[in-house]
């Protein structure tokens, strides 16, 4: 019998050990062309920030000096974005609610936020 193991052999085995980690690293970048994401991210905007914030591509926002998510992305480096994410907002954002996101909460935001940014 041919194992699994045996029919690749461990270089390359290593090989795509070392590629899978790589590709890891750019999984951000990776996660803004997964629609997944993409639309898991609208949900979180929707129910977090949607009572404020307008997160589609067009329209007010319900709370007239919270800006619209699309212009936010636009103004924030998406670096900081992320880390203020993480962090709850705390300085800036005093009328939100704090919440502390995940980081897979954080990258599905994000993904879709951009994918606002570059619709536009
Ligand atoms: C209760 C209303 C409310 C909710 C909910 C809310 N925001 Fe805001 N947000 C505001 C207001 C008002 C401003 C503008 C004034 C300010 O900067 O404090 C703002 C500003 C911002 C800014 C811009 C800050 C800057 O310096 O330009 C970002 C980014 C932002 N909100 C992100 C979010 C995100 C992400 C969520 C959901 C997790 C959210 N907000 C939920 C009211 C809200």
């Amino acid at each position: 019998m041919v194992g699994p193991k045996q029919m690749i052999p461990r270089s390359n085995l290593l090989r795509c050990l070392i590629a899978a980690l790589l590709l890891g690293s750019a999984a951000s970048a990776d996660a803004a062309g997964s629609g997944q994401l993409r639309s898991r991210g609208k949900v979180i905007l929707e129910k977090n920030c949607g009572g404020c914030h307008a997160i589609g591509t067009v329209g007010a926002s319900p709370l007239a000096q919270a800006p619209p998510m699309r212009d936010v992305y636009v103004r924030f480096l998406p670096r900081e974005l992320q880390a203020e994410l993480r962090e709850g907002m705390v300085s800036k954002h005093r009328a939100m609610p704090q919440i502390d996101f995940s980081d897979e909460d954080v990258d599905a935001i994000l993904a879709y936020l951009y994918a606002l940014a570059v619709r536009k």
